[in-house]
Protein backbone atom coordinates (compact mmCIF):
# COMPACT_ATOMS: atom_id res chain seq x y z
CA UNK A 1 0.00 0.00 0.00
CA UNK A 2 1.33 3.60 -0.86
CA UNK A 3 1.86 5.26 2.21
CA UNK A 4 0.47 8.49 0.27
CA UNK A 5 -0.24 11.63 1.89
CA UNK A 6 -3.96 12.83 1.55
CA UNK A 7 -3.36 15.81 -0.27
CA UNK A 8 -1.31 13.66 -2.31
CA UNK A 9 -3.75 11.55 -4.24
CA UNK A 10 -3.22 11.30 -8.55
CA UNK A 11 -5.57 10.27 -10.72
CA UNK A 12 -4.26 9.88 -14.15
CA UNK A 13 -7.25 9.50 -16.90
CA UNK A 14 -5.72 8.14 -20.49
CA UNK A 15 -8.80 8.31 -23.41
CA UNK A 16 -8.35 8.98 -26.87
CA UNK A 17 -11.32 10.88 -27.05
CA UNK A 18 -10.11 14.44 -25.67
CA UNK A 19 -13.50 15.98 -24.79
CA UNK A 20 -14.08 12.70 -22.41
CA UNK A 21 -11.02 14.33 -20.89
CA UNK A 22 -12.24 17.16 -20.11
CA UNK A 23 -15.79 15.95 -18.94
CA UNK A 24 -14.17 14.03 -16.23
CA UNK A 25 -11.86 16.28 -15.22
CA UNK A 26 -14.50 18.81 -14.56
CA UNK A 27 -16.18 15.78 -12.95
CA UNK A 28 -13.82 15.37 -10.25
CA UNK A 29 -12.97 18.75 -9.59
CA UNK A 30 -14.61 19.05 -6.18
CA UNK A 31 -12.15 16.08 -5.23
CA UNK A 32 -9.38 16.20 -3.33
CA UNK A 33 -7.64 15.00 -6.14
CA UNK A 34 -4.51 15.85 -8.64
CA UNK A 35 -6.14 14.91 -12.12
CA UNK A 36 -3.32 14.30 -14.78
CA UNK A 37 -4.84 13.35 -18.33
CA UNK A 38 -3.63 11.62 -21.43
CA UNK A 39 -4.98 11.52 -24.80
CA UNK A 40 -2.18 9.39 -26.12
CA UNK A 41 -1.65 5.34 -24.10
CA UNK A 42 1.47 6.00 -24.99
CA UNK A 43 1.86 9.16 -23.22
CA UNK A 44 -0.51 7.72 -20.75
CA UNK A 45 1.93 4.80 -19.50
CA UNK A 46 4.81 7.15 -19.53
CA UNK A 47 2.97 9.87 -16.99
CA UNK A 48 2.09 6.45 -15.18
CA UNK A 49 5.57 5.56 -15.03
CA UNK A 50 6.51 8.93 -14.02
CA UNK A 51 3.95 10.28 -11.37
CA UNK A 52 2.67 7.00 -9.88
CA UNK A 53 -1.04 7.93 -9.68
CA UNK A 54 -2.76 5.85 -7.12
CA UNK A 55 -6.04 5.66 -9.53
CA UNK A 56 -6.67 5.43 -12.99
CA UNK A 57 -9.60 5.61 -15.41
CA UNK A 58 -8.87 4.14 -18.42
CA UNK A 59 -10.72 3.63 -22.07
CA UNK A 60 -11.00 0.76 -23.35
CA UNK A 61 -10.74 0.72 -27.19
CA UNK A 62 -7.54 3.36 -27.95
CA UNK A 63 -5.28 3.26 -30.88
CA UNK A 64 -1.96 1.62 -30.90
CA UNK A 65 -2.37 0.16 -27.20
CA UNK A 66 -5.46 -1.41 -25.97
CA UNK A 67 -6.64 -0.46 -22.50
CA UNK A 68 -6.74 -4.00 -21.87
CA UNK A 69 -2.95 -4.37 -22.05
CA UNK A 70 -2.78 -0.78 -20.22
CA UNK A 71 -4.18 -2.67 -17.33
CA UNK A 72 -1.62 -5.36 -17.12
CA UNK A 73 1.60 -3.41 -17.35
CA UNK A 74 -0.27 -0.74 -14.97
CA UNK A 75 -0.75 -3.81 -12.19
CA UNK A 76 2.51 -5.53 -13.13
CA UNK A 77 4.22 -2.29 -11.99
CA UNK A 78 1.69 -1.21 -8.95
CA UNK A 79 -0.17 -3.69 -7.54
CA UNK A 80 -1.83 -1.25 -5.53
CA UNK A 81 -3.46 0.67 -8.26
CA UNK A 82 -6.94 0.95 -8.57
CA UNK A 83 -8.02 0.81 -12.20
CA UNK A 84 -10.95 1.77 -13.76
CA UNK A 85 -12.07 1.00 -17.24
CA UNK A 86 -14.20 3.01 -19.22
CA UNK A 87 -15.95 1.19 -22.67
CA UNK A 88 -18.49 2.27 -25.24
CA UNK A 89 -18.49 -1.65 -25.99
CA UNK A 90 -19.94 -3.46 -23.21
CA UNK A 91 -19.38 -7.05 -23.63
CA UNK A 92 -19.75 -9.55 -20.52
CA UNK A 93 -16.50 -11.06 -22.28
CA UNK A 94 -14.42 -7.96 -21.83
CA UNK A 95 -16.19 -7.20 -18.19
CA UNK A 96 -15.25 -10.55 -17.81
CA UNK A 97 -11.33 -10.15 -18.84
CA UNK A 98 -10.89 -7.30 -16.57
CA UNK A 99 -12.15 -8.60 -13.51
CA UNK A 100 -9.80 -11.65 -13.82
CA UNK A 101 -6.60 -9.23 -14.81
CA UNK A 102 -7.26 -6.54 -11.37
CA UNK A 103 -9.39 -3.72 -12.60
CA UNK A 104 -11.63 -1.94 -9.49
CA UNK A 105 -14.35 -1.24 -11.39
CA UNK A 106 -15.98 -1.32 -15.21
CA UNK A 107 -17.78 1.28 -16.30
CA UNK A 108 -19.98 2.20 -19.76
CA UNK A 109 -19.63 5.49 -21.54
CA UNK A 110 -21.37 7.65 -21.99
CA UNK A 111 -20.38 8.07 -18.75
CA UNK A 112 -22.87 9.11 -15.63
CA UNK A 113 -20.65 11.73 -14.53
CA UNK A 114 -22.60 11.47 -11.14
CA UNK A 115 -22.27 8.26 -10.67
CA UNK A 116 -18.61 8.45 -11.51
CA UNK A 117 -17.97 11.12 -9.18
CA UNK A 118 -19.40 9.30 -6.59
CA UNK A 119 -17.52 6.56 -7.30
CA UNK A 120 -14.25 8.16 -7.20
CA UNK A 121 -15.00 9.70 -3.25
CA UNK A 122 -16.19 6.14 -2.40
CA UNK A 123 -12.20 4.89 -3.66
CA UNK A 124 -10.56 7.93 -1.91
CA UNK A 125 -12.52 7.33 1.35
CA UNK A 126 -11.74 3.27 0.75
CA UNK A 127 -7.55 3.88 0.73
CA UNK A 128 -7.86 6.47 3.51
CA UNK A 129 -9.64 3.84 6.19
CA UNK A 130 -7.31 1.12 4.60
CA UNK A 131 -4.26 3.57 5.27
CA UNK A 132 -5.78 4.33 8.57
CA UNK A 133 -6.25 0.27 9.48
CA UNK A 134 -2.70 0.18 8.89
CA UNK A 135 -1.07 2.51 11.03
CA UNK A 136 -3.96 1.08 13.89
CA UNK A 137 -2.64 -2.46 12.62
CA UNK A 138 1.22 -1.32 13.87
CA UNK A 139 -0.43 0.19 17.26
CA UNK A 140 -2.14 -3.31 17.93
CA UNK A 141 0.55 -5.31 16.60
CA UNK A 142 2.73 -3.24 19.72
CA UNK A 143 -0.37 -4.03 22.04
CA UNK A 144 -1.94 -7.45 21.31
CA UNK A 145 0.75 -9.42 21.74
CA UNK A 146 2.27 -11.54 24.57
CA UNK A 147 6.33 -12.43 24.82
CA UNK A 148 6.07 -12.73 20.70
CA UNK A 149 2.49 -14.30 20.59
CA UNK A 150 0.23 -12.23 18.38
CA UNK A 151 -3.10 -12.02 18.34
CA UNK A 152 -6.29 -10.20 19.25
CA UNK A 153 -9.17 -13.07 19.12
CA UNK A 154 -11.13 -13.67 21.80
CA UNK A 155 -9.43 -17.28 21.81
CA UNK A 156 -5.90 -16.05 21.93
CA UNK A 157 -6.41 -13.40 24.35
CA UNK A 158 -7.91 -16.33 26.54
CA UNK A 159 -4.61 -18.03 26.16
CA UNK A 160 -2.59 -14.75 27.07
CA UNK A 161 -5.13 -14.37 30.46
CA UNK A 162 -4.11 -17.82 31.16
CA UNK A 163 -0.43 -17.83 30.11
CA UNK A 164 -0.18 -14.68 32.50
CA UNK A 165 -2.56 -16.13 35.05
CA UNK A 166 -0.60 -19.13 35.83
CA UNK A 167 2.86 -18.13 34.72
CA UNK A 168 3.79 -17.15 38.21
CA UNK A 169 2.85 -20.44 39.83
CA UNK A 170 2.99 -23.45 37.84
CA UNK A 171 5.03 -26.71 38.28
CA UNK A 172 3.86 -28.66 35.73
CA UNK A 173 1.57 -27.23 32.03
CA UNK A 174 0.57 -29.24 29.24
CA UNK A 175 0.18 -27.50 26.50
CA UNK A 176 -1.92 -28.97 23.23
CA UNK A 177 -2.90 -27.66 19.58
CA UNK A 178 -2.10 -28.92 15.75
CA UNK A 179 1.40 -28.08 14.43
CA UNK A 180 2.24 -24.60 13.64
CA UNK A 181 -0.05 -23.05 16.40
CA UNK A 182 2.46 -21.74 18.69
CA UNK A 183 2.74 -24.77 21.68
CA UNK A 184 6.70 -23.57 21.56
CA UNK A 185 6.24 -19.85 21.41
CA UNK A 186 3.66 -20.76 24.28
CA UNK A 187 6.18 -22.30 26.58
CA UNK A 188 8.93 -19.54 26.15
CA UNK A 189 6.21 -16.84 27.50
CA UNK A 190 5.32 -19.13 30.67
CA UNK A 191 9.34 -19.66 31.01
CA UNK A 192 10.01 -15.96 30.64
CA UNK A 193 6.99 -14.44 32.60
CA UNK A 194 7.94 -17.19 35.55
CA UNK A 195 9.82 -16.31 38.52
CA UNK A 196 12.22 -18.90 36.60
CA UNK A 197 13.48 -16.59 33.94
CA UNK A 198 16.60 -15.76 34.71
CA UNK A 199 17.52 -19.69 34.91
CA UNK A 200 18.09 -21.98 32.08
CA UNK A 201 15.02 -23.44 30.02
CA UNK A 202 16.07 -26.66 28.57
CA UNK A 203 14.63 -28.62 25.53
CA UNK A 204 14.07 -31.51 24.62
CA UNK A 205 12.24 -33.08 21.44
CA UNK A 206 11.15 -36.59 22.59
CA UNK A 207 10.13 -37.79 19.32
CA UNK A 208 14.07 -37.40 18.06
CA UNK A 209 15.21 -39.04 21.08
CA UNK A 210 16.18 -42.93 20.47
CA UNK A 211 14.73 -44.93 23.76
CA UNK A 212 18.17 -46.21 24.84
CA UNK A 213 19.20 -42.68 25.02
CA UNK A 214 16.12 -41.45 26.69
CA UNK A 215 17.40 -41.38 30.69
CA UNK A 216 20.46 -40.56 30.08
CA UNK A 217 19.87 -38.01 28.49
CA UNK A 218 17.08 -36.15 30.50
CA UNK A 219 18.76 -37.23 33.90
CA UNK A 220 22.44 -37.94 33.32
CA UNK A 221 24.70 -40.99 33.87
CA UNK A 222 27.88 -41.62 35.44
CA UNK A 223 30.87 -42.72 34.24
CA UNK A 224 30.87 -46.90 33.30
CA UNK A 225 27.22 -46.68 33.32
CA UNK A 226 27.50 -48.19 30.00
CA UNK A 227 30.28 -48.47 27.43
CA UNK A 228 30.90 -45.25 25.65
CA UNK A 229 30.18 -43.58 28.92
CA UNK A 230 33.61 -42.01 29.99
CA UNK A 231 32.42 -39.75 32.43
CA UNK A 232 29.84 -38.05 34.38
CA UNK A 233 27.77 -36.18 31.97
CA UNK A 234 24.84 -34.11 33.95
CA UNK A 235 21.01 -34.54 32.01
CA UNK A 236 18.89 -31.91 31.17
CA UNK A 237 16.79 -31.74 34.56
CA UNK A 238 20.02 -31.44 36.48
CA UNK A 239 21.11 -28.76 33.73
CA UNK A 240 17.87 -26.54 34.74
CA UNK A 241 17.56 -26.50 38.12
CA UNK A 242 15.79 -23.89 39.30
CA UNK A 243 14.68 -23.38 36.24
CA UNK A 244 12.13 -24.76 33.45
CA UNK A 245 12.75 -28.48 31.14
CA UNK A 246 9.76 -28.00 27.99
CA UNK A 247 9.37 -31.51 26.80
CA UNK A 248 8.39 -31.49 23.26
CA UNK A 249 5.91 -34.12 21.46
CA UNK A 250 5.76 -35.82 24.55
CA UNK A 251 2.99 -38.57 22.96
CA UNK A 252 6.21 -39.67 21.59
CA UNK A 253 8.00 -40.51 24.71
CA UNK A 254 8.45 -44.05 25.22
CA UNK A 255 6.72 -45.57 28.46
CA UNK A 256 9.42 -46.44 30.02
CA UNK A 257 10.65 -43.19 30.03
CA UNK A 258 7.34 -41.75 30.80
CA UNK A 259 7.55 -43.98 34.41
CA UNK A 260 10.92 -42.52 34.84
CA UNK A 261 9.17 -38.94 34.09
CA UNK A 262 6.30 -39.35 36.48
CA UNK A 263 8.41 -40.10 39.68
CA UNK A 264 10.58 -36.66 39.04
CA UNK A 265 7.38 -34.67 38.89
CA UNK A 266 6.15 -36.85 42.28
CA UNK A 267 9.60 -36.29 43.99
CA UNK A 268 11.54 -33.54 42.09
CA UNK A 269 14.45 -36.03 42.63
CA UNK A 270 16.29 -37.16 39.44
CA UNK A 271 19.14 -40.32 39.05
CA UNK A 272 21.94 -40.54 36.63
CA UNK A 273 22.03 -43.54 35.04
CA UNK A 274 24.11 -45.99 36.62
CA UNK A 275 24.74 -44.19 40.10
CA UNK A 276 22.46 -44.99 43.63
CA UNK A 277 21.89 -41.52 44.45
CA UNK A 278 19.18 -39.34 44.02
CA UNK A 279 19.52 -35.29 43.47
CA UNK A 280 17.25 -32.63 44.12
CA UNK A 281 16.23 -30.52 41.37
CA UNK A 282 13.97 -27.76 41.41
CA UNK A 283 12.22 -27.62 38.13
CA UNK A 284 9.39 -26.77 36.09
CA UNK A 285 7.93 -28.86 32.96
CA UNK A 286 6.04 -27.79 30.38
CA UNK A 287 4.65 -30.38 28.16
CA UNK A 288 3.95 -30.31 24.30
CA UNK A 289 2.17 -32.45 21.90
CA UNK A 290 0.01 -32.09 19.09
CA UNK A 291 -1.19 -35.80 19.04
CA UNK A 292 -4.61 -36.64 21.33
CA UNK A 293 -3.19 -37.50 24.42
CA UNK A 294 -6.11 -39.54 25.49
CA UNK A 295 -6.76 -41.07 22.90
CA UNK A 296 -3.20 -42.83 23.27
CA UNK A 297 -4.40 -43.50 26.72
CA UNK A 298 -6.43 -45.56 25.37
CA UNK A 299 -4.71 -47.28 23.37
CA UNK A 300 -1.87 -48.16 26.23
CA UNK A 301 0.48 -45.70 24.63
CA UNK A 302 0.76 -43.23 26.97
CA UNK A 303 0.60 -43.44 30.54
CA UNK A 304 -3.20 -42.43 32.02
CA UNK A 305 -1.39 -41.27 35.33
CA UNK A 306 1.47 -39.67 33.76
CA UNK A 307 -1.76 -38.08 32.00
CA UNK A 308 -3.86 -36.93 34.66
CA UNK A 309 -0.64 -35.09 36.19
CA UNK A 310 0.46 -33.07 33.25
CA UNK A 311 -3.27 -32.04 32.31
CA UNK A 312 -4.30 -30.58 35.00
CA UNK A 313 -3.10 -27.44 33.61
CA UNK A 314 -3.49 -27.53 30.26
CA UNK A 315 -3.37 -24.22 27.83
CA UNK A 316 -4.65 -25.78 24.14
CA UNK A 317 -3.94 -23.14 21.45
CA UNK A 318 -6.36 -22.42 19.13
CA UNK A 319 -6.19 -23.32 15.26
CA UNK A 320 -5.82 -19.93 12.88
CA UNK A 321 -8.30 -21.26 10.42
CA UNK A 322 -10.87 -20.60 14.13
CA UNK A 323 -9.45 -16.77 14.77
CA UNK A 324 -9.13 -15.59 10.78
CA UNK A 325 -9.44 -12.04 13.35
CA UNK A 326 -5.87 -12.52 14.11
CA UNK A 327 -4.78 -12.87 10.16
CA UNK A 328 -4.81 -8.43 9.45
CA UNK A 329 -2.71 -8.33 12.69
CA UNK A 330 -0.14 -11.46 11.94
CA UNK A 331 0.21 -9.97 7.92
CA UNK A 332 1.42 -7.01 8.94
CA UNK A 333 3.52 -8.56 12.08
CA UNK A 334 5.61 -11.34 9.49
CA UNK A 335 5.97 -8.20 6.81
CA UNK A 336 7.81 -6.30 8.78
CA UNK A 337 10.13 -8.56 10.24
CA UNK A 338 10.92 -10.01 6.87
CA UNK A 339 11.21 -6.98 5.14
CA UNK A 340 13.90 -6.14 7.95
CA UNK A 341 15.63 -9.31 7.69
CA UNK A 342 16.00 -9.15 4.04
CA UNK A 343 16.26 -5.42 3.99
CA UNK A 344 13.72 -4.35 2.04
CA UNK A 345 10.75 -1.57 2.18
CA UNK A 346 7.44 -4.30 1.88
CA UNK A 347 4.86 -1.21 2.90
CA UNK A 348 1.81 -4.15 2.21
CA UNK A 349 -0.28 -6.38 0.74
CA UNK A 350 -2.92 -6.00 -1.58
CA UNK A 351 -6.74 -6.35 -1.09
CA UNK A 352 -6.86 -9.32 -3.37
CA UNK A 353 -3.65 -11.35 -1.47
CA UNK A 354 -5.69 -10.61 1.45
CA UNK A 355 -8.36 -11.82 0.30
CA UNK A 356 -6.55 -15.26 -0.87
CA UNK A 357 -5.51 -15.49 2.45
CA UNK A 358 -8.69 -14.78 4.48
CA UNK A 359 -10.01 -17.53 2.26
CA UNK A 360 -7.55 -20.37 2.92
CA UNK A 361 -8.40 -22.97 5.53
CA UNK A 362 -4.33 -23.04 6.88
CA UNK A 363 -3.85 -26.65 7.73
CA UNK A 364 -0.02 -25.65 8.74
CA UNK A 365 -1.55 -22.68 11.10
CA UNK A 366 0.41 -19.32 11.78
CA UNK A 367 3.93 -21.16 10.70
CA UNK A 368 2.27 -22.08 7.07
CA UNK A 369 1.11 -18.34 7.33
CA UNK A 370 5.00 -17.04 8.25
CA UNK A 371 6.37 -19.67 5.66
CA UNK A 372 4.06 -18.37 2.88
CA UNK A 373 4.88 -14.32 4.14
CA UNK A 374 8.48 -15.10 3.96
CA UNK A 375 8.41 -16.94 0.89
CA UNK A 376 6.07 -13.38 -0.29
CA UNK A 377 8.42 -11.28 1.08
CA UNK A 378 11.43 -12.88 -1.19
CA UNK A 379 10.07 -12.78 -3.96
CA UNK A 380 8.27 -9.51 -4.19
CA UNK A 381 9.05 -6.93 -7.10
CA UNK A 382 7.85 -3.99 -6.04
CA UNK A 383 6.77 -3.12 -2.55
CA UNK A 384 3.91 -4.25 -2.34
CA UNK A 385 2.77 -8.07 -1.85
CA UNK A 386 -0.14 -8.89 -4.47
CA UNK A 387 -1.77 -12.36 -5.17
CA UNK A 388 0.68 -13.87 -7.47
CA UNK A 389 3.53 -13.26 -5.35
CA UNK A 390 1.54 -16.30 -2.85
CA UNK A 391 1.58 -20.26 -3.48
CA UNK A 392 -0.45 -21.41 -6.27
CA UNK A 393 -2.21 -23.52 -4.18
CA UNK A 394 -3.86 -20.69 -2.07
CA UNK A 395 -4.76 -19.12 -5.16
CA UNK A 396 -7.38 -22.25 -6.11
CA UNK A 397 -9.39 -22.39 -3.16
CA UNK A 398 -12.58 -21.51 -4.49
CA UNK A 399 -14.10 -17.83 -3.46
CA UNK A 400 -16.78 -17.68 -0.40
CA UNK A 401 -17.60 -14.04 -0.31
CA UNK A 402 -21.04 -14.50 0.08
CA UNK A 403 -20.94 -16.24 3.24
CA UNK A 404 -21.69 -13.55 5.67
CA UNK A 405 -24.03 -11.75 3.37
CA UNK A 406 -27.49 -11.94 2.27
CA UNK A 407 -28.23 -12.86 -1.06
CA UNK A 408 -31.57 -13.75 -2.86
CA UNK A 409 -31.36 -16.36 -5.63
CA UNK A 410 -30.78 -14.00 -8.21
CA UNK A 411 -27.50 -12.73 -7.00
CA UNK A 412 -25.94 -15.76 -6.14
CA UNK A 413 -27.04 -17.42 -9.56
CA UNK A 414 -25.20 -14.25 -11.30
CA UNK A 415 -21.93 -14.66 -9.28
CA UNK A 416 -22.17 -18.33 -10.02
CA UNK A 417 -22.66 -17.38 -13.62
CA UNK A 418 -20.07 -14.77 -13.83
CA UNK A 419 -17.39 -16.81 -12.02
CA UNK A 420 -17.98 -20.00 -14.38
CA UNK A 421 -18.00 -17.23 -17.29
CA UNK A 422 -14.48 -16.71 -16.13
CA UNK A 423 -13.28 -19.94 -15.63
CA UNK A 424 -13.97 -21.03 -19.15
CA UNK A 425 -12.30 -17.58 -20.14
CA UNK A 426 -15.56 -15.95 -21.79
CA UNK A 427 -16.90 -18.63 -23.74
CA UNK A 428 -20.53 -18.74 -23.94
CA UNK A 429 -21.85 -21.71 -25.21
CA UNK A 430 -19.22 -23.37 -23.29
CA UNK A 431 -20.62 -21.74 -19.98
CA UNK A 432 -24.09 -22.73 -21.07
CA UNK A 433 -23.00 -26.47 -21.16
CA UNK A 434 -21.34 -26.34 -17.72
CA UNK A 435 -23.89 -24.66 -16.46
CA UNK A 436 -26.90 -26.83 -17.91
CA UNK A 437 -28.36 -23.83 -19.46
CA UNK A 438 -29.91 -23.01 -22.81
CA UNK A 439 -27.52 -19.96 -24.47
CA UNK A 440 -30.58 -18.35 -24.24
CA UNK A 441 -31.15 -18.29 -21.14
CA UNK A 442 -27.52 -17.40 -20.22
CA UNK A 443 -27.70 -14.23 -22.33
CA UNK A 444 -31.07 -13.27 -21.07
CA UNK A 445 -29.12 -13.62 -17.34
CA UNK A 446 -25.86 -11.78 -18.58
CA UNK A 447 -28.71 -8.89 -19.82
CA UNK A 448 -30.49 -9.27 -16.05
CA UNK A 449 -26.52 -8.58 -14.29
CA UNK A 450 -25.41 -6.11 -16.49
CA UNK A 451 -28.09 -4.40 -18.40
CA UNK A 452 -26.16 -3.16 -21.21
CA UNK A 453 -27.56 0.59 -21.61
CA UNK A 454 -25.99 1.20 -18.10
CA UNK A 455 -23.65 -1.58 -17.54
CA UNK A 456 -21.69 -0.78 -14.21
CA UNK A 457 -20.28 -3.58 -12.08
CA UNK A 458 -18.26 -3.34 -9.09
CA UNK A 459 -15.62 -6.08 -9.37
CA UNK A 460 -14.32 -6.28 -6.32
CA UNK A 461 -16.26 -6.60 -3.02
N1 LIG B 1 0.48 -16.20 17.59
C1 LIG B 1 1.66 -16.18 16.96
N2 LIG B 1 2.26 -15.00 16.73
C2 LIG B 1 3.45 -14.95 16.10
N3 LIG B 1 4.11 -16.01 15.64
C3 LIG B 1 3.57 -17.22 15.84
C4 LIG B 1 2.32 -17.37 16.53
N4 LIG B 1 2.02 -18.68 16.59
C5 LIG B 1 3.03 -19.32 15.98
N5 LIG B 1 3.97 -18.47 15.53
C6 LIG B 1 5.18 -18.80 14.77
O1 LIG B 1 4.88 -19.95 14.01
C7 LIG B 1 5.94 -20.88 14.04
C8 LIG B 1 5.46 -22.17 14.67
O2 LIG B 1 5.21 -21.97 16.04
P1 LIG B 1 5.60 -23.07 17.14
O3 LIG B 1 6.92 -23.69 16.80
O4 LIG B 1 5.45 -22.45 18.48
O5 LIG B 1 4.43 -24.10 16.84
P2 LIG B 1 4.12 -25.51 17.51
O6 LIG B 1 2.72 -25.43 18.03
O7 LIG B 1 5.21 -25.84 18.47
O8 LIG B 1 4.13 -26.48 16.25
P3 LIG B 1 4.55 -28.05 16.16
O9 LIG B 1 3.47 -28.84 16.83
O10 LIG B 1 4.60 -28.31 14.69
O11 LIG B 1 5.89 -28.17 16.84
C9 LIG B 1 7.06 -20.24 14.82
O12 LIG B 1 7.97 -19.63 13.92
C10 LIG B 1 6.36 -19.20 15.66
O13 LIG B 1 7.20 -18.12 15.92
MG1 LIG C 1 6.67 -27.35 18.42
Amino acid sequence: MKTDTEAGLKLLVIDDESQNLGLIESALEQQELEIITAADPEVGLALFLEQRPQIVLLDLMMPKISGMSLLEQILATDPATEVILMTGYYTAESAVEAIRKGAADYLTKPLDIRALADRISKLIAERRLRRLALDLDQKLVNAFQLEGIVGRSPLIMDVFATIRRIAPHFRTVLLTGDTGTGKELAARALHRLSPASGKPMAICNCSALVETLFESELFGYVRGAFTGAAHDKIGLFEYAHQGTVFLDEIGDMPLAGQAKLLRVLQNQEVQRVGSPVLRKVDVRVIAATNRDLRALVQEHKFREDLYYRLSMTEISLPKLADRKEDLPLLQRYFVENFSMQYGRHISGITRRAQALLARYHWPGNVRELENVLGNACMMVEGSVIDAKDLPPHLRKVPERSDDNQLLSMEDVQGRHLLRVLEQVGGDKSRAAEVLGIARSTLYNMLARIAPPEKAKMHLLP
